[in-house]
């Protein structure tokens, strides 16, 4: 992120009072080729959401155990959950999607990684209707709530997720938040517009406007998780917002020095937008389960090393 343009989008935000209102998705399920296509790219090796996926993985890591069933809500090609599985190879994933080319996608992307904990089911995230209640140890969900028609189905996800979940078990919902200003959506949207597809900067957008506002948020997850997770969002603008539950097993070693390995292959952009992205995310309450001296530490990649977002 360009710090200059950030702080001006921080400072809008702090002082608007405009109120932007959510605009749904024009594809509520991602079936166009092409834009899965230019998604799974933003995610994967060099793309903008790669920082991303590493920082919510690092939190994911810590609501999950080994022996476990975790659930992914809208897995879409499953990059995020390919990297998460990879590095928790005893515990059993499922990815849920009602896109066929998105869990085509994903299979694809779990058998080049060789990955044997993960399995797939078409459904509806709103139902989750092939899933017993108590059924699973963990779910997780990255940048997907958006994505839904209304707050009806926001709360009826949200309702399922509970249902499934055992007693006690982890969870980790995250996406986009609703911002106050056109132009900070815009800033968002663009700033890197010269680096992905056009396609991806569209769908970006349209993602920022379908983006659910935090008061929503806060209803929700007082209905569906009011004692068994927290609501963190970004400081003053929320961008991102985190539904958390409480830490279930902290980072072991092995997933900590990869975690921190992954990181260091990025390039410095990158390393930055994770540095800012977990500093946002910090001072708005969810401390990033990776050591703050490892995160503010940017250094340029070793050359040749070899980038392994799970691409
Ligand atoms: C923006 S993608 C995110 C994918 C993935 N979680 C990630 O982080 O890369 C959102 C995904 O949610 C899926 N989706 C949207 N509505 C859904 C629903 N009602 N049930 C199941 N999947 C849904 C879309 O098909 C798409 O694959």
């Amino acid at each position: 992120m360009s710090e200059f343009g950030l702080l001006k989008t921080f400072a809008r935000e702090l002082v608007s009072s405009e109120t932007s209102a959510r605009v749904p998705e024009p594809d509520l399920v991602m079936e166009d080729p092409e834009k899965v296509a230019a998604f799974t790219r933003a995610g994967r090796e060099d793309g903008v959401m790669a920082p991303v996926y590493l920082y919510h993985c690092a939190h994911i890591c810590s609501v999950i155990r080994p022996n476990e069933t975790v659930v992914d809500l809208g897995c879409g090609p499953a990059t995020q959950l390919a990297m998460v599985a990879r590095l928790n190879p005893e515990t059993n994933f499922i990815g849920i999607d009602l896109s066929d080319e998105m869990l085509d996608r994903a299979r694809a992307h779990c058998k080049e990684q060789g990955l044997k904990n993960v399995s797939f089911q078409k459904g509806d995230i709103t139902a989750l209707s092939d899933l017993p209640d108590a059924s699973c140890d963990a779910v997780m969900s990255t940048v997907v709530l958006h994505q839904l028609p209304n707050l009806r189905a926001f709360h009826k996800c949200l309702e399922a997720a509970r249902r499934i979940l055992k007693p006690g078990g982890g969870l980790y919902m995250v996406d986009f938040g609703h911002l106050k200003s056109e132009r900070s959506i815009d800033y968002f949207a663009y700033q890197y517009a010269d680096r992905q597809p056009e396609l991806f900067t569209i769908d970006y957008l349209n993602s920022l406007r379908a983006a659910f506002h935090l008061s929503d948020w806060q209803k929700a997850a007082a209905v569906h998780f009011a004692k068994d997770a927290t609501l963190y969002s970004t400081m003053v603008m929320p961008f991102m917002v985190a539904l958390k539950s409480r830490v279930r097993r902290p980072l072991s070693g092995d997933v900590a020095s990869s975690l921190q390995a992954m990181r260091k292959e990025m390039p410095v952009w990158h390393q930055k937008d994770f540095r800012d992205l977990a500093f946002f995310f910090r001072f708005g309450g969810l401390r990033c389960p990776m050591p703050w001296r490892q995160i503010l530490r940017i250094s340029s990649p070793k050359a040749g090393s070899v980038h392994h977002q799970g691409a």
